[in-house]
């Protein structure tokens, strides 16, 4: 079955470009981005791999680590990863998993047999500190993401799972916040001391709490 939020992120052992994991443990206390790729050597993952690795410092000031998978071997991400630092001006510099078995691929749902019976999709899935997953994505092969997006959702989980507000849509980090509607205006001088305004009963916003 599908992996669902709020599920335990299942845990597994792997070889990876930087050494054999145990998945839990290598994440330790951190927040994690666990992230397909249809196969090696094709472009559009080239460009992605290239992309999350100039955003290292982006993903590290908030906690979060990053790594890849595709289905093929150690030796194929290897000789794969010259050709990313050459082709993107970067060095790799997170792990990707090699999972000739699919058994990774496998427990995370990240084969669409409809799809493609072979490759994997674009899956994401981001891991709380608790090893639960706190967002899914799904794209398919042909279509790049959006890791600014992913930044961006991580900002969100991170914020809400500390104070009681939800981000509206396009919302970025240092914007005014919703407050939950679980929160009584009773409640709003001491929870939002900078104040709220509200538009609606059910639509209050204050500014971002942890700014
Ligand atoms: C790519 O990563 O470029 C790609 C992979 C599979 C199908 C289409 C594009």
């Amino acid at each position: 079955m599908a992996l669902r939020l709020g599920d335990q992120a299942p845990n597994f052992s792997a070889d990876t470009t930087e050494g054999t994991i145990d998945f839990h443990q290598w994440l330790g206390d951190s927040w994690g981005i666990l992230f397909s790729h249809p196969a090696d050597y094709t472009p559009v993952c080239t460009t992605e791999l290239g992309t999350v690795s100039k955003l290292k410092d982006q993903f590290a000031e908030r906690n979060v680590k990053v790594i890849a998978i595709s289905v093929d071997d150690l030796e194929s991400h290897n000789g794969w990863i010259k050709d990313i630092d050459e082709t993107q001006n970067t060095t790799m510099n997170f792990p990707i998993i090699a999972d000739p078995d699919r058994s990774v691929a496998t427990a995370y749902d990240m084969i669409h047999p409809n799809a493609d019976d072979k490759m994997t999709v674009r899956s994401v899935f981001i891991i709380g500190p608790d090893k639960k997953i706190k967002l899914t994505l799904t794209y398919p092969a042909s279509t790049g993401r959006n890791f600014q997006e992913l930044l961006r959702v991580v900002d969100s989980l991170q914020l809400t799972s500390k104070h009681k507000v939800a981000t509206p849509a396009d919302w970025k980090d240092g914007e005014d916040c919703i407050i939950v509607p679980a929160v009584s205006n009773d409640q709003i001088p001491d929870l939002f001391p900078k104040g709220h305004r509200e538009v609606k009963p059910y639509l209050r916003y204050t500014p971002q709490p942890n700014k």
